[in-house]
């Protein structure tokens, strides 16, 4: 039986209902403290983040000259985020919140347990994220019309863009098609930072489908939303859409640090690292992750795992012939690895389904039969092996 009497009780949902309804007053609410302010009060020193600059700038390839401006820039500027999510699972914005804490690259002076990129990232002002903000209805919409009248803001997207048939497509809101968000929160953005294979590729909301064996034609399925990635979206728009930098953040979901990092860069330089043909920031795809797999010895010697638990599978052999897609799959997973540096697939012995690659739902795999592009689980096709 409980202590508190029912007018104890009573006073005390009260009280916390008004101050509950008081944070609701969008004019009551706290200055955001700047970047400095944030690792000052979370007891880094200026030593601490210039170290740890350094080594993030030794990651972007950013000559050390630049490094004293960088660090100023950082210290000084508070990037502000808008968040849009559209045909999506939320797997990527899971994955980007798992960046808290992470003791990995805890430099701090004190005990926090915050890492210094999860400060940066706290720091940011994110003005708009449906998921996470405090803000609902009508006072979240004010906040992203606000956000959005600026300039200079990073709109990032997850998920995938369905076709809007017109205005009575598969995502509505606010009785406004995906496309006509996309397009108004792109406006006046420096750049867009398209998060996990849905928005950078389309994802599995635009996959066909594996081949359909029972249809004689052996005809691919089509996406019934008619989902695309962001970029085509944007390119759809033409004018100064098509030419808004996007950045392709791929990886079903991306890992943690590497939308971090993508992020962080924008931050310090105000323009998009080095891409590859995917758009896809190079110093975190710039190899395969059958590049340092552990497993890749194996692979060389040509000793592959043939069932899950056979001799091959208990003894670490290469995941080729379980359908591993490490040879054509661009993303660090084998370096920066995920779970806050622990580990990535093939250590936990399952192949790499090529997650950060465009169409990995539909392509690069080979069945029995000699069928291609047949599902993920299938050999890799050696046709997709690239130089
Ligand atoms: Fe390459 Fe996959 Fe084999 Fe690792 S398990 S060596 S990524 S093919
Ligand atoms: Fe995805 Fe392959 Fe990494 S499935 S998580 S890219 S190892």
């Amino acid at each position: 039986m409980s202590n508190v009497s029912k007018k104890e009780l009573r006073t005390s949902i009260a009280s916390r209902l008004s101050q509950h309804l008081e944070a609701e007053t969008l004019d009551e609410w706290p200055t955001m403290e700047t970047l400095g302010d944030r690792l000052a009060n979370s007891g880094v020193s200026r030593r601490s983040f210039m170290k740890y600059c350094m080594g993030l700038s030794a990651m972007m390839a950013i000559p050390i000259s630049l490094m004293p401006k960088l660090v100023e820039a950082a210290l000084l500027k508070k990037t502000s985020v808008v968040y849009l999510s559209f045909q999506e699972c939320t797997g990527c914005l899971e994955s980007l919140v798992n960046v808290f804490p992470n003791t990995r690259y805890n430099l701090s002076a004190t005990n926090n347990t915050d890492s210094i990129a999860s400060i940066i990232l706290s720091a940011l002002s994110l003005d708009y994220l449906e998921t996470l903000m405090v803000p609902s209805g009508l006072q979240a919409e004010k906040s992203k019309a606000d956000a959005i009248a600026n300039t200079g803001y990073i709109l990032v997207v997850d998920g995938a863009m369905p076709d809007d048939k017109k205005g009575a497509g598969f995502f509505i809101q606010h009785g406004k098609t995906g496309l006509q968000l996309l397009k108004e929160a792109a406006t006046n953005a420096a750049a867009v930072v398209s998060v996990g294979t849905c928005a950078s590729f389309g994802g599995l909301p635009a996959a066909k489908g594996p081949a359909n064996l029972n249809n004689p034609g052996n005809l691919r399925g089509v996406s019934p939303t008619g989902a695309t990635s962001i970029k085509a979206a944007l390119d759809s728009f033409g004018g100064i859409y098509k030419t808004k930098p996007v950045i392709n953040v791929s990886g079903c979901p991306p890992i943690a640090e590497v939308i971090a990092g993508t992020l962080v860069y924008w931050i310090l330089n105000g323009k998009a690292p080095s891409l590859d043909s995917n758009l896809r920031p190079k110093m975190f795809y710039g190899e395969t992750v059958h590049e340092e797999c552990y497993r890749k010895e194996f692979f060389e010697e040509g000793q592959f795992v043939n069932s899950f638990d056979d001799a091959g599978a208990r003894a670490g052999h290469c995941l080729l012939m379980m359908g591993c897609k490490g040879p054509t799959t661009h993303n660090a997973c084998t370096t920066l690895k995920w779970n806050q540096g622990t580990g990535y697939p093939m250590e936990a012995g399952h192949g790499c389904l090529g997650c950060s690659e465009p169409d990995f739902w539909d392509k690069k795999s080979i069945n029995a039969q000699g069928q291609q592009g047949v599902g993920f689980y299938n050999h890799l096709d050696p046709a997709t092996i690239s130089d």
